[in-house]
């Protein structure tokens, strides 16, 4: 069977079912990072290219070696290095980078919805590598993928999503991913850094995060987006710390058993510190690492290539 979409833009439209299906076929692709010659030739003869309007380490890292590791040639390109610095147009940019004849663009832009004019402007499958403040679908499966693989269910979990989630797409991606596949998202963070409202998406709100702690299965801790801060949302960066940086003193409400994720990058000693994001609890590398399955499941459907069945395993 097929994954019946031509795009991946944001895990809001995508249904539990293809959500789940591709989830398990990133499970199909997790072995081939482990064996000695990291490469099958599934995407042999296709191109992919990477156009990052945005710094990226770990998403840009990661579907390069994804495209790499399932043999398409690709080319990666910086906007800062681009002609985008001489005023050229994304749709521009975007068009003739589709008339060198590539198969497939990944685009990460600081503009939401860029993702979504490029894939109505262009014939080939686009990926939404992040888009401003709205969506990270990639990098929410591959959140929910660590999740499932480290506690082997998601269904009636409960995740906490901790931090600026006024501007995190990676809050909004899994969101609607945790809360689709049965688990109970609450969001907590300074009033200032919660969207007023959000409770009409499925998620419950609050402000004290060493009332919340004691009752989650799942920690995400975000980073605050200075980038996108236009304004002053909280008194000091210690203060913020002292109220929903997770440290020691915290975690030791927690359960014992609870797992800590951070979609990065980190800042040590601001949201989260070091013995913590390096701590038993962390899956924060696990996060990263199969990140790359994810990735490469993602390529491979649509690229055309068949869902893996729960059967098949
Ligand atoms: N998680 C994430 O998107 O990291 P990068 O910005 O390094 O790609």
């Amino acid at each position: 069977m097929k994954f019946e979409r031509s795009d991946l833009l944001g895990l809001e439209d995508l249904t539990r079912e293809e959500i789940e299906s591709i989830l398990t076929t990133a499970g199909s692709f997790v072995e081939i990072s482990e064996r000695p010659i990291k490469k099958v030739p599934v995407m042999r003869g296709l191109t992919v290219v990477n156009l990052f309007f945005e710094p990226s380490t770990r998403t840009r890292t990661s579907f390069e070696l994804a495209e790499k590791r399932l043999s398409a040639d690709t080319v990666s390109i910086a906007a800062s290095t681009s002609s985008a610095v001489k005023g050229e147009t994304l749709k521009d940019t975007a068009k003739n980078i589709e008339a060198m004849g590539i198969d497939m663009l990944v685009v990460r832009h600081s503009a939401s919805g860029a993702p979504h004019f490029l894939a109505k402007a262009l014939d080939c499958p686009v990926i939404n590598a992040g888009d401003g403040a709205h969506e990270h679908p990639t990098q929410a499966l591959l959140d929910l993928f660590t999740a499932r693989q480290k506690v082997g269910r998601l269904d009636g979990l409960r995740v906490g999503i901790v931090g600026d989630i006024l501007h995190s797409r990676v809050a909004r991606s899994n969101i609607w991913g945790f809360t689709r596949l049965g688990a109970k998202v609450v969001v907590c963070g300074p009033p200032t850094l919660i969207p007023p409202g959000i409770e009409s998406i499925g998620v419950t709100v609050s402000y004290d995060l060493n009332e919340v702690i004691p009752t989650l299965d799942i920690l995400m801790v975000l980073r605050i987006q200075t980038e996108r801060l236009t304004q002053c949302f909280f008194p000091s960066l210690r203060e913020y710390s002292e109220f929903f940086g997770v440290d020691r003193k915290k975690m030791s409400r927690a359960k014992k058993d609870v797992i800590v994720m951070h979609p990065g990058p980190l800042n040590r000693g601001v949201e989260i510190t070091p013995e913590i994001a390096d701590g038993p609890n962390s899956v924060i590398l696990d996060q990263v690492k199969y990140g790359l399955a994810v990735r490469m499941a993602v390529l491979y459907l649509l690229s055309g290539g068949e869902l893996t069945s729960e059967d098949s395993h």
